[in-house]
């Protein structure tokens, strides 16, 4: 039985999973008195609408640094939903030109230093909100599951979730570890699907990221082996993977569920690997969202026919 934490669902614009870390980002924004969010990513980035959106409702301004060239001054048809909604929320948009995305966390660093220099009071955020401040609201979310799994008398053998720079799982990380220590039933599994970084380097960031979240919480700190990564890539970031368009067809065609080609749909297939492998516990799903990546996938390959019923 697979069983799936919504979190597509959580219900602040389109920001899916990102919800919980922005509104613990934002919450420590205003404590430190600043006035704009500066972050970055791809044009596609989850993160970055919701941040952009984030911002605008708790009346900051949003800067954002994004790798590549703008789509909207060439094919509009491919111009992502999720640029669209962060400049619909205000959010002042640059293109670094150059394709490379590890270039950004230090753009981002240096956007921050001018917006600085200028007189503004910036809140840096790296890629997809990874920091242990962001983590807690993932850390809190395990709570939150472990009390609906108790309340539905479920006792899975693993929780499955997309992992992208990591915050995600990390805070999940986090919470269990807190919640062995307080003698709630600790899960035997977080097994995070890398989409985006290696294995070996999103291990570590995990690993990392899980214990400064935890030392913020005051919580006790993750051992090493609570964190598991498995590699969903593929081909690589946000390039569809065949078991993840499989998995998302099946998520669609049996339950009417959406996955994201970049993220919920590999991490998908990851659950459907480990059933064929004979995996007989139940299975937590953690759904993180990714809507407007899955109308956009709809809308502008020709995969979208494949969605159709055969
Ligand atoms: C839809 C979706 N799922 C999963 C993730 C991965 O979360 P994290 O970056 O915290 O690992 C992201 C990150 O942006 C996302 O947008």
């Amino acid at each position: 039985m697979v069983w799936v934490k919504r979190d597509d669902l959580t219900g602040f614009a389109t920001a899916g999973n990102k919800a919980r870390s922005l509104e613990f980002l934002i919450g420590d924004a205003l404590a430190q008195h600043c006035d704009v969010l500066v972050t970055g990513g791809g044009a596609g980035s989850n993160f970055c609408a919701a941040a952009a959106a984030a911002a605008r409702a708790a009346g900051m301004d949003c800067d954002l640094v994004l790798y590549g060239t703008d789509p909207d001054a060439g094919d509009a048809g491919h111009l992502h939903p999720n640029l669209s909604a962060a400049r619909e929320s205000g959010a002042h948009v640059q293109f670094t030109g150059r394709p490379d995305r590890d270039e950004i966390d230090g753009a981002i660093a240096q956007r921050g230093a001018e917006l600085a220099v200028d007189g503004r009071r910036p809140y840096v955020m790296p890629r997809g909100g990874a920091t242990a401040v962001g983590a807690v609201g993932f850390a809190l979310a395990f709570e939150e599951l472990s009390g609906q799994l108790a309340a539905a008398g479920v006792d899975p053998g693993v929780v499955v979730v997309a992992t992208g720079s990591g915050g995600t799982q990390a805070g999940l990380v986090a919470g269990q570890a807190g919640a062995a220590a307080r003698g709630a039933r600790a899960y035997p599994w977080i097994l995070g699907a890398t989409v985006s970084r290696p294995p070996a380097q999103i291990l570590e960031t995990v690993t990392n990221l899980s214990r400064q979240c935890g030392a913020l919480l005051d919580w006790p700190i993750a051992r090493a082996e609570d964190v598991e990564i498995v590699d969903a890539r593929g081909a690589g970031f946000a390039v569809p993977s065949p078991p993840g368009e499989r998995a998302r067809r099946i998520a669609y065609e049996t339950e009417g569920l959406i996955l994201d080609p970049v993220y919920s749909a590999k991490a998908f297939g990851v659950v459907l690997d480990l059933i064929a492998e004979g995996f007989r516990q139940p299975i937590v799903f953690w759904h993180t969202g990714g809507l407007p990546a899955a109308i956009h996938h709809m809308t502008t390959t020709s995969e979208r026919s494949a969605l159709c019923p055969t």
